[in-house]
C-alpha cells in the first residue's frame, strides 16, 4: 500500500444529493453519532466500510480487529435501533436515515441483529465499567443493530461558528497536492493545544512536509472543552506560532468513543483517507481516566506491520516543560528529577480555565488561554 493511497485502495464515496428519497416509507432516527458515522461512511473517511456493519464484519471486528475479509479495522461502526423499530422494518427494503424529521440519507437494510454489548464492551473498551463514557453511550443506544450500504442524501448540519473548517477526504487530498505535500502528519485531538501537543507536533514537522491539525468536533463527554472554544483556540495559537503555509486545519467530525488503543488505531486509518502519510500517536490516545496504560496506544501498532495498515505511526513520550533544561522534553530528552518538570492534569486544567484561570504559559500560550477563559465563561452565560 503506498502512503498517499486511501486505505486499501479507493476513496468510498457515497454521496448523492439527487437521490429521491419520499417514495421511502420506513424511516431510521438517528442520533449525532450514528449521523456523524453516516456522513464520515460517505464521503470515504471511513474507507474501505460503505455501510453499517452486519453481524460477520461487527463479530470480526470486535474479536480479531479484522473486517470479515480480513482487512484490519478496530472499531465497530453500528446502527443501533429500537427493538419496536426493529419489529417494524424487513431486510432487503430501502429507510430513510433521519433526524428530526430531515432525511439524510438512504440505507439498504441487509440485516438486524442482536448485539451482545458485554462482549463489545470489553473487546473495545476493555472495560465494562459505565463510568467509562464511551461504555456508557454504548450502553444508552437501543439494543438492536441494523446494518446495510446507505447513501448520504443530505449534507448534515456544519456548526456554524467554524463551518469554513469541514473539508472531506478528497477536499484534503486536493489541498495536500496543491500545497506540494508529499509527507504528511496528521494529528488528532479532542482539547486545546497545550505546549506539550504543540512540541510533538513541531517536532513531527522537523521531519514532514506538513501538519494536518484535525480536531474531532462530533460528540464529546460533556466536561469536554466545547468544540467551538477549542477551534477558536487553534487559529489563534497558528496565527501566532505556527508558519501558516506548513499547517492545514479541518475538523474530524466524528464522536469520540474513548476507547484507547483501539481507537489510536481507528484514527490512524481515517488520517490515512484525509491524505495523511504519518500519524502522531502520544501518551494515553484517546484515553480516559486510569482504563488504559500510558502507551497502550502506541504498543497496540507493533501487531501489524506499517506496510498493512499504510500509515507510519509517530510515537511520542509523555512531554513536559522542564525549569531546569528551561523547555519543552520527555524523559528521552531531559535528565532532571519529575519535580522540576511542570505537569497539570487534564481536568485540573479545565477547572482552571472554567474559574477564569490562567495556566502558566509554559503550560499554554497566553493567546490560547485567554480564547479558553472568554469562552467557556461565554458558555457558562448561555446554560
Ligand atoms: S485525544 O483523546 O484526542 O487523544 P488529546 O487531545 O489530549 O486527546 O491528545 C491529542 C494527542 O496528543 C494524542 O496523540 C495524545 O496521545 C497526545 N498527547 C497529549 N498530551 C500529551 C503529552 N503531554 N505528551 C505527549 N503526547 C501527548
Amino acid at each position: 500500500m503506498t502512503p498517499s493511497n486511501p486505505y486499501v485502495g479507493k476513496l468510498v464515496n457515497k454521496i448523492d444529493l439527487h437521490y429521491q428519497t419520499s417514495d421511502i416509507l420506513q424511516e431510521i432516527e438517528l442520533d449525532a453519532m450514528a449521523l456523524s458515522d453516516l456522513e464520515l461512511l460517505s464521503n470515504g473517511a471511513y474507507s474501505p466500510l460503505t455501510g453499517f456493519l452486519g453481524s460477520k464484519d461487527y463479530e470480526s471486528v470486535i474479536e480479531k480487529m479484522r473486517l470479515a475479509n480480513g482487512c484490519l479495522w478496530s472499531i465497530p461502526i453500528t446502527l443501533p435501533i429500537e427493538e419496536k423499530k426493529a419489529q417494524k422494518l424487513k431486510t432487503g427494503e430501502k429507510v430513510k436515515l433521519v433526524q428530526n424529521h430531515q432525511t439524510y440519507g438512504v440505507m439498504v437494510l441487509q440485516e438486524i441483529y442482536s448485539p451482545d454489548k458485554m462482549i463489545e464492551a470489553e473487546n473495545v473498551y476493555q472495560t465494562t465499567d459505565l463510568n467509562h463514557p464511551g461504555v456508557k453511550k454504548l450502553m444508552e443506544r437501543p439494543n438492536m443493530y441494523a446494518a446495510g450500504p446507505i447513501i448520504l442524501t443530505r449534507i448534515p448540519p456544519k456548526n456554524p461558528s467554524f463551518s469554513r473548517f469541514y473539508k472531506s477526504p478528497l477536499e484534503t487530498r486536493c489541498i495536500f497536492e496543491q500545497k506540494g505535500w508529499k509527507t504528511i502528519v496528521g494529528f488528532q485531538t479532542r482539547n486545546p493545544v497545550h505546549r506539550a501537543h504543540e512540541h510533538i507536533q513541531k517536532t513531527a514537522l522537523e521531519i514532514v512536509d506538513g501538519l494536518f491539525l484535525n480536531p474531532l468536533v462530533g460528540e464529546t463527554k460533556s466536561d469536554d472543552i466545547p468544540a467551538n472554544v477549542r477551534m477558536a483556540s487553534y487559529e489563534i495559537l497558528l496565527e501566532n506560532y505556527y508558519p501558516k503555509d506548513r499547517v492545514f486545519l479541518a475538523v474530524f467530525p466524528a464522536a469520540m468513543r474513548y476507547a484507547g488503543p483501539k481507537e489510536a488505531i481507528f484514527h490512524a486509518i481515517v488520517r490515512k483517507n484525509y491524505g495523511c502519510t504519518h500519524f502522531i500517536v502520544g501518551r494515553d490516545h484517546a484515553g480516559v481516566g486510569d482504563y488504559y496504560g500510558t502507551y497502550d496506544a502506541q504498543k497496540i501498532f507493533e501487531q501489524f506491520t506499517t506496510e498493512e495498515i499504510g500509515i507510519s505511526i509517530l510515537p511520542f513520550e509523555h512531554s513536559f516543560y522542564c525549569t531546569k533544561c528551561e523547555n519543552m522534553a520527555s524523559r528521552k530528552t531531559c535528565p532532571h528529577a519529575k519535580n522540576d518538570h511542570l505537569h497539570l492534569s487534564g481536568t485540573k486544567v479545565r477547572e482552571m480555565l472554567r474559574n477564569g484561570l490562567t495556566p502558566p504559559p509554559q503550560f499554554t500560550r497566553p493567546e490560547v488561554a485567554e480564547i479558553l477563559i472568554k469562552g467557556l465563561k461565554n458558555e457558562k452565560n448561555t446554560d
